[in-house]
Order: structure tokens, then C-alpha cells, then sequence
């Protein structure tokens, strides 16, 4: 398939995802946490997204968009026993090095959606989420590749719907162009304003920010990160 003739396809928040759904053989740990623990902590398709039917003890409800091989998710899972995460990942042997972390912290507050993010935050009730990370998603750099990008008009104003006033949606890139793309989209969003209150404050991870391979190689490589809070405010987005 060419590169434009992905333009046929459902994009991203769609129902469409355009990397790689599965990768190398998963090794026979993986596959066994595959086989017994995803189907505890797996999001079906007809499921109730409510906090009260997911984690009915938890304080709040927190969404992982693409969350690769886990790694944020299980940290700031362990580190607030008391909120219950969603974490959306269409790669399988994402979802499978997610479940060893899970395994190994023996987490309970976690819910996974393997697949496109955009279907599940549609079937998330108005106002429901507390906080949204979307930390490095697929850069599609060439400029015929953008339109893959998950960050759109459409998929901010999808956000904003779920997302409680004030809460913050944090966003993450190696790319200054996804950077730059996301700020435009941000600022003609009427739902979320990027207001830094420090000079440098969008050069500096958040703190208990666990560093994951993808953000290391792009340290390596000379990709300085960009770290973004855009906060829900203004406009109800139903
Ligand atoms: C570059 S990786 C970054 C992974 C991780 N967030 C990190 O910081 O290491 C982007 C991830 O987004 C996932 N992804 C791509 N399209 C997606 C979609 N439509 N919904 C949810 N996740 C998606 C990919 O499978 C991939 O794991």
C-alpha cells in the first residue's frame, strides 16, 4: 500500500491504526499472562466504562492513550493505589510487556482497551476522566504521513467531552513538528489552553516521570522531548 492511499483508511480515533498491531513472538511468560491475566483486566467491547463498574473503590478515573510497553502505566498505577487507570494499546506485545510489570506489582487498578483509543473514549461517560497522558504517540514525520497523527481537531473535541473541567491532558513528543501540531490544534480549541508558567516549563518532565525506552533512544539521538500540560477549560464539549 502507498503512503496516500492510508488516507482511504479510518484514521486514528476512528477505529483505524496505522503501526503495527503485533510484533516478535511473545516468550512463553508473555504468553501465559496473555492467556490468564489480560482476560482479568481486559476492556470488552460492550463493556460499562462507568468508575463505578470498572473500580468501584477508586477516587478517580486516569486514561493512557497508547501506552507502549507500559512502562508509565504501571509506575503511576503502583504510585496511586487509589485512582483506577485505563490504558489503551492496539500492540500486542505492548500489552504483553505490560503485563509483566503488572504481574510484578500485582496491580488491580488497571483496565486494558487493546486497540484504537478513539473508540474507547467515545464510550466514556461526559466529564468522567481526571487526568489524560498521551506521551509520545506515533510521529508520522513526513508531511504526506500527518494525517495518521492521533492528536486532531476532532480527537481534542472527543477528549474534551470525557475530560473533567481542569483536569489536564499531558502530552509528550521527540518531534518539534508534533509539537508545533499539537500547539495549533490546542490553541484553536475552544476546550483547552496550554499556559506555561515557566519560561522552560515545557522542557521539563513532570515529576515521578519514569523515563521508557522510546524517550531514552530519543535522548541518544539528539531528540530533546517536549512535554506539554494543556488543560481542559472553557466550552462544554457534549
Ligand atoms: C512511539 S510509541 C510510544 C509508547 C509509549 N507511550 C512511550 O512513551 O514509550 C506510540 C504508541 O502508540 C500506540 N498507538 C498507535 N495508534 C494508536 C491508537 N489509535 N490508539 C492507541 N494507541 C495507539 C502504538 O501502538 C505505540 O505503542
Amino acid at each position: 500500500m502507498t503512503e496516500e492511499a492510508g488516507a482511504d483508511r479510518p484514521r486514528p480515533g476512528e477505529g483505524g491504526v496505522f503501526g503495527r498491531r503485533t510484533g516478535r513472538k511473545l516468550h512463553s511468560t508473555q504468553s501465559v499472562l496473555m492467556r490468564e491475566l489480560l482476560p482479568r483486566l481486559a476492556i470488552g467491547p460492550n463493556d460499562d466504562l462507568t468508575r463505578d463498574a470498572l473500580f468501584p473503590s477508586a477516587a478517580e478515573l486516569r486514561l493512557e492513550i497508547g501506552f507502549g510497553g507500559g512502562e508509565h502505566l504501571a509506575h503511576h498505577a503502583g504510585h496511586r493505589p487509589t485512582a483506577g487507570f485505563i490504558g489503551c494499546e492496539p500492540f500486542r506485545n505492548g500489552v504483553a510487556k505490560f503485563l509483566e510489570l503488572a504481574d510484578a506489582k500485582a496491580l488491580t487498578n488497571v483496565g486494558i482497551w487493546n486497540g484504537d483509543a478513539g473508540l474507547l473514549i467515545d464510550r466514556l461517560p461526559t466529564g468522567s476522566l481526571a487526568g489524560v497522558d498521551l506521551f509520545y504517540p506515533d510521529p508520522w514525520p513526513k508531511r504526506r504521513q500527518r494525517k495518521r497523527r492521533f492528536v486532531s481537531d476532532d480527537i481534542l473535541h472527543r477528549l474534551a467531552r470525557v475530560m473533567a473541567q481542569g483536569t489536564m491532558l499531558r502530552f509528550a513528543t521527540d518531534i518539534d513538528d508534533y509539537a508545533g501540531w499539537t500547539l495549533a490544534r490546542v490553541r484553536r480549541s475552544p476546550h483547552f489552553a496550554w499556559e506555561p508558567t515557566t519560561a522552560d516549563d515545557w522542557r521539563q518532565p513532570w515529576p515521578d516521570w519514569p523515563s521508557t525506552r522510546y524517550e531514552a533512544k530519543a535522548l541518544r539521538e539528539g531528540r530533546p522531548p517536549v512535554y506539554l500540560s494543556i488543560v481542559r477549560n472553557g466550552q462544554s464539549a457534549d
